[in-house]
C-alpha cells in the first residue's frame, strides 16, 4: 500500500475497491467456466474449440492477477473465500451441464458481453478518477473483445459445417 498513490485516486477508493473485487470474482468464475469446460467439451470440431477454451481459461487467470495487485496497490484485500465469488460477482457462473460444444461455446459468450459491458463501465468510472485502474482495466477489455470475436467464429464456423452435413 503506497499512501501518495492512494490520495491520487479522485474517487471514493473502498467503492473503487468493491468494484474490482466483484470484477476479480468475475474472472475466477470465467476462469472455471472455460477450465471445466475444455475438459469436457464433446462434438464436432472439439480440437479446436478445447484450445480456445484453454487459452481463454490462461487469460482469465492472468486478469485476476492483474485485478488482484491493483486491489491490494489500494489498500484492500481480494476476495479471500471461494463461496464469496459468488456474492460479489457481475456475470455470474454457468454450468455446462450440457457438454455439447454448441452449448459452452454460446454461454462462454454470454459471459464475454457480460465481461465486455462491465469493464465498460468500471472505464468510465475512472477515466478521469484513476488512470492507473483505467489503463489495467482497457488491457482487460482489449482481451474481452477478442476472446468474444473468437468464440463467434468458432460458433459461426460450427454452424456452416452442420448447415453443409445436412
Ligand atoms: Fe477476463
Ligand atoms: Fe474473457
Amino acid at each position: 500500500m503506497g499512501t501518495r498513490g492512494i490520495e491520487i485516486v479522485g474517487m471514493d477508493v473502498n467503492e473503487l475497491i468493491a468494484t474490482l473485487n466483484r470484477a476479480f470474482s468475475d474472472e475466477w468464475l470465467a476462469y472455471y467456466q472455460y477450465w471445466i469446460g475444455a475438459k469436457i467439451v464433446k462434438g464436432p470440431m472439439k480440437e479446436s474449440v478445447i484450445g480456445e477454451l484453454l487459452q481463454h481459461a490462461t487469460d482469465e487467470l492472468r486478469h485476476s492477477e492483474m485485478v488482484a495487485g491493483r486491489i491490494i496497490q489500494l489498500g484492500g484485500t481480494p476476495v479471500i473465500r471461494p463461496e464469496d465469488w459468488y456474492k460479489h460477482t457481475n456475470c455470474g457462473y454457468e454450468a455446462p451441464e450440457n457438454d455439447f460444444v454448441k452449448n459452452i461455446l454460446e454461454q462462454n459468450i454470454k459471459g464475454e458481453q457480460c465481461a465486455i459491458s462491465v469493464y465498460q463501465k468500471v472505464l468510465a468510472l475512472t477515466r478521469e478518477a484513476d488512470p492507473v485502474t483505467f489503463n489495467i482495466v482497457l488491457q482487460i477489455l482489449e482481451d474481452e473483445v477478442e476472446h468474444e470475436e473468437d468464440l463467434q467464429s468458432l460458433l459461426e464456423d460450427f454452424e456452416l459445417m452442420m448447415k453443409h452435413h445436412k
